[in-house]
């Protein structure tokens, strides 16, 4: 089974952040989550465009933008032109998901949709054959290093559920209060991208940690 680990730039050291991103590609990870955080989605503020576009040059790989911002469709074409790989919006901030979705489409970026804990997945019933990833969030978006909602592991399932149901291919992904304790549940319940911050990304433990996390993978 193919998992894919997604550090979170958030929990990185901003001081020597070149540094953090190649002790990353050494280890092999090959996506970097970014959050986009609006102070008004969520209570929090966190990376534009800009700072992204500084960091495209620092490292090969790939950008998986998680944008927690109120109407994303103002800045889709933005985002991917910064750099991003993947672009991931919420529809409790989209007014016309259907049509950020196509938006997203167009850019040739991998589109992807976020529902926060309270969100049921009956949401995307008709957005499944447009999405290359479903994002579960398995905290209340805005911050780093909160505690994991054990519930969402219920709604995991029922996303791997409803996948299997119709034979779509989007990948499932969970985000918030991933630690070594809780990997295996999530990847047990159908996570198959795990995005982890404040449990990865700790000063001069990162690569020991991301062995870690790939063992217990493995087990
Ligand atoms: C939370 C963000 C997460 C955050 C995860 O709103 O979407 O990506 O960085 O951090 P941890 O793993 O510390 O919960
Ligand atoms: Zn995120």
């Amino acid at each position: 089974m193919s998992i894919v680990l997604s550090p979170s730039l958030l929990a990185a050291d901003m001081g020597h952040l070149a540094q953090e991103l190649q002790t990353l590609e050494e280890c092999g990870i090959k996506a970097l989550h970014i959050d986009v955080m609006d102070g008004n989605f969520v209570p929090n503020i966190a990376f534009g465009p800009d700072q992204i576009k500084m960091l495209r040059p620092l490292t090969t790989m790939k950008f998986d933008v998680h944008l927690m911002i109120v109407k994303p469709e103002r800045y889709i074409q933005t985002f991917a032109d910064a750099g991003a790989d993947a672009i991931t919006v919420h529809p409790e901030a989209c007014t016309h998901l259907h049509r950020t979705l196509q938006m997203i489409k167009a850019t040739g970026r991998t589109v992807g949709v976020s529902l926060n804990p309270a969100t049921p997945i009956e949401v995307l019933e008709y957005m499944y054959e447009l999405v290359d990833r479903v994002l579960l969030m398995t905290v209340n978006p805005g911050y780093g290093g909160q505690k994991n909602i054990v519930a969402m592991n219920k709604k995991i399932e029922q996303l791997a559920a409803a996948k299997e149901a119709g034979n779509y291919s989007f990948e499932i992904q969970v985000d918030g209060g991933i630690n070594k304790e809780n990997i295996k549940a999530v990847i047990a319940a159908g996570a198959r991208n795990i995005v982890i911050g404040s449990a990865l990304l700790q000063r001069g433990k990162t690569k020991e940690n991301i062995a870690d996390y790939q063992n217990i993978i493995r087990s």
